[in-house]
C-alpha cells in the first residue's frame, strides 16, 4: 500500500486504473481505525479493483476544540490496519492541503443536517462534513464510497449532497459493527473511563427498548420509554428519537420504516448509535 499526501499525487496514482476503466472505491475516515472502519475497507475490497482509504482529522467538523485536540491520531497504525484489510492507497493529506490559505467555500446541506446532531453539535458540524466529503469525492472521483451506518445522519447528509450536486458516485452504508456486549464501535470508545464502560451500554439498551415499544404503534411513547430506560441506567440522553431515515424529521407513520437514533455523554465522551425500526403491518380497513 502506498501513502499519498496531495490531491495531485492521489489523482496521478489513480489515473492508470481510471484509464483502464477499473472500479475505484473510497473509504473516507478520520483515522483511529477500528473493526467498523475495516469492515468498510473489506467491503470496498470485495466490490472494487482499487481501494483508497483517506485519513484526515477534519478540523472544520469539530464543534469542540478539546475534542479535536483529543482525537486519537496514529498514522502508522492506521496504515498497517488499512493495508491488512486490503487498501491499495492511503490518502493522508495535511490540513493545508485540504484547506489552503484563503479557503472560503462551504458546502451546506439544509434540512437533514439541521435537527439532532446538527442541533447538538451546531450547524457547522455537518457543513464541515459536507465540505470535506465533497472535496474527498472530487479528489478521488471514486465509483463507490463507503460510510458507516453508525453515523446514520451523516449518511443521510452525504446521500442528499451527492443527489443534489449530481456527483457520479454510489454511496454505500455498511452496518454498524459492535463490541461483544453491544456497544457500537467508535474511535471515541478508547476514551471511555473504565468506570463508565457499563453505563455506555445504555445507548444500545435505550434503542432496543424504543424499537421494541414502537411495535405498539405509538412512536412518541416508544421514544419516551427508551429515554426512561437510559435514565434508569444513569445516562441522560441528549436525544433518543424515531426519525425518517432520509430527512431525519420525526417519524409519524409506524407503517413506514424509520430509524431510532440516540446521543448521550458518558463521562467525558459523547457517543451516538442507531437502530432500524421496521415498518408495522397495521390492518387498514
Ligand atoms: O465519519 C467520519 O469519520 C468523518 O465524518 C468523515 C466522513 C471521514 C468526514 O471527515
Amino acid at each position: 500500500m502506498r501513502t499519498v499526501r496531495t490531491v495531485a499525487d492521489l489523482r496521478s496514482a489513480l489515473a492508470p486504473a481510471r484509464a483502464e476503466g477499473r472500479r475505484i472505491g473510497l473509504v473516507p475516515t478520520m483515522g483511529a481505525l477500528h473493526d467498523g472502519h475495516l469492515s468498510l475497507v473489506r467491503a470496498a475490497r470485495a466490490a472494487c479493483d482499487v481501494v483508497v482509504v483517506s485519513v484526515f482529522v477534519n478540523p472544520t467538523q469539530f464543534d469542540d476544540r478539546a475534542d479535536l485536540t483529543a482525537y486519537p491520531r496514529d498514522e502508522a497504525r492506521d496504515a498497517a490496519l488499512a493495508a491488512g484489510a486490503g487498501a491499495d492507497l492511503l490518502f493522508a493529506p495535511s490540513v493545508e492541503e485540504m484547506y489552503p490559505h484563503g479557503f472560503a467555500t462551504t458546502v451546506q446541506v439544509r434540512g437533514v443536517s439541521e435537527p439532532l446532531e446538527g442541533e447538538q453539535r451546531g450547524v457547522g458540524h455537518f457543513d464541515g462534513v459536507a465540505t470535506v466529503v465533497t472535496k474527498l469525492l472530487l479528489a478521488a472521483s471514486p465509483d463507490v464510497a463507503w460510510f458507516g451506518q453508525k453515523d446514520a445522519q451523516q449518511v443521510a447528509v452525504v446521500r442528499r449532497l451527492v443527489a443534489d450536486l449530481g456527483l457520479p458516485v454510489t454511496i454505500e452504508a455498511a452496518p454498524t459493527v459492535r463490541e461483544a456486549d453491544g456497544l457500537a464501535m467508535s474511535s471515541r470508545n478508547v476514551r471511555i473511563a473504565p468506570e463508565d464502560r457499563r453505563r455506555a451500554l445504555a445507548l444500545k439498551a435505550g434503542l432496543d427498548v424504543a424499537v421494541e415499544a414502537a411495535s405498539g404503534g405509538d412512536l412518541r411513547a416508544a421514544e419516551q420509554l427508551g429515554q426512561q430506560w437510559m435514565r434508569v441506567m444513569r445516562v441522560d440522553p441528549e436525544y433518543l428519537a424515531l426519525v425518517d431515515p432520509d430527512t431525519f424529521a420525526p417519524a409519524h407513520d409506524p407503517r413506514r420504516p424509520s430509524v431510532a437514533v440516540v446521543a448521550a455523554r458518558v463521562g467525558d465522551v459523547r457517543l451516538i448509535d442507531n437502530l432500524p425500526v421496521p415498518a408495522l403491518a397495521l390492518e387498514t380497513r
